[in-house]
């Protein structure tokens, strides 16, 4: 007999909202995926009218990683976003606008075979690009769901060729002060650097986006490639990137040199541990007027728990 396991992350069928609205619009785009001459600049944000690779969207959906919760409509989603490149508030679409996503190159370098360079569009065609359903668990207690297009971290990982002394990852975003006023700001350690274990990095749900809601992502989400590390609280994942690097050392990341004691390394979502400054018990979901309780690990605890056994001295939840 088959049994559905139900995952951890999946919410029960009563709660989740028809997606036939959403379905039936990547329908629509994939009907003008060819149209890739239009420009699409409004609540969504501008999303590059020249992008050569923009027919690979939308890419089929991975059932492995759907939820039965409602996802957040894009209108909210994309008009409510954390770059501080581009400023702190949280309408930073407008001057994300000027972020310039072609040419865009990816180096790899430190602690691999040999250090290489890749255009983002050629790094795109060798991957197999997959649609998964992700939430997303800002450390300011608010959540969204959206279905993230993309390709596995492990995928990049496997390419870049690490040697055996590789023990973290480092990613950093584009510093281009004439793109990005907040990057003139000297109260922020730029670029924006995250980190993560190669442990970590090679984890089924550690995903790269360079897609979102079926097409590429728009400037606001990270274009042209960003982390989604989705048991992690947000600011884990780390938009526009530019530069992956194989170092042995854990690298200092962009909000441990603005606050360490607030801001962690490790960074794994539990309602148990509060921030310094509020509760993490529960969450406001974009788009909504409910707040919901938040889960360990964000719901993905069966997939991710087991890469902290023999790590219970660090501060893995900040
Ligand atoms: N990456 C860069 N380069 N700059 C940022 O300001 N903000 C982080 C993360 N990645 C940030 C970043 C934070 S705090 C969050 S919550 C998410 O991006 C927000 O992603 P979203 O705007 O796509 O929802």
């Amino acid at each position: 007999m088959y049994i559905k396991r139900r995952s951890g992350w999946e919410m029960p069928e009563r709660l989740a909202t028809p997606e036939s609205v959403f379905l039936n619009r990547r329908a629509l785009l994939g009907g003008v995926a060819g149209l890739a001459a239009t420009s699409l600049v409004g609540v969504e944000g501008a999303f590059a009218a020249a992008d050569p690779t923009s027919g690979l969207y939308p890419a089929a959906r991975n059932e492995a990683y759907t939820l039965d919760r409602p996802l957040t409509a894009e209108k909210f989603s994309a008009d409510y976003n954390n770059f501080y490149e581009f400023g702190t508030s949280k309408t930073v679409l407008p001057a994300a606008n000027a972020l310039k996503t072609r040419p865009w190159t990816l180096k790899i370098d430190g602690l691999v075979e040999k250090p290489f360079e890749i255009g983002i569009d050629d790094l795109v065609r060798k991957m197999t690009l997959e649609e998964r359903l992700y939430r997303h668990r800002c450390v300011e207690a608010w959540s969204m769901s959206v279905p993230w297009t993309g390709f596995p971290l492990s995928k990049l990982v496997a390419l870049a060729k690490p040697a055996s002394g590789a023990k973290y990852l480092r990613m950093e975003t584009f510093m281009d002060k004439s793109m990005a006023p907040g990057q003139r700001s000297f109260l922020y350690p730029w670029p924006y650097v995250e980190g993560l274990t190669m442990e970590e990095a090679n984890n089924d749900l550690a995903f790269i986006a360079t897609g979102i809601y079926g097409k590429p992502l728009a400037n606001q989400f990270g274009a042209p490639i960003r982390l989604a590390v989705p048991w992690k609280y947000g600011f884990k994942s780390v938009k526009s990137i530019v530069k992956l690097s194989f170092v042995a050392e854990r690298p200092k990341t962009f909000w441990e040199g603005l606050q360490a004691s607030e801001y962690g390394f490790w960074a794994n979502v539990n309602p148990a541990v509060s921030h310094p400054r509020w509760s993490q018990a529960s969450e406001r979901v974009l788009g909504t007027d409910q707040r919901v309780p938040t889960l360990i690990y964000n719901g993905y605890g069966e997939q991710v728990a087991g890469l902290y056994k023999g790590l219970e001295n660090e501060r893995l939840f900040v």
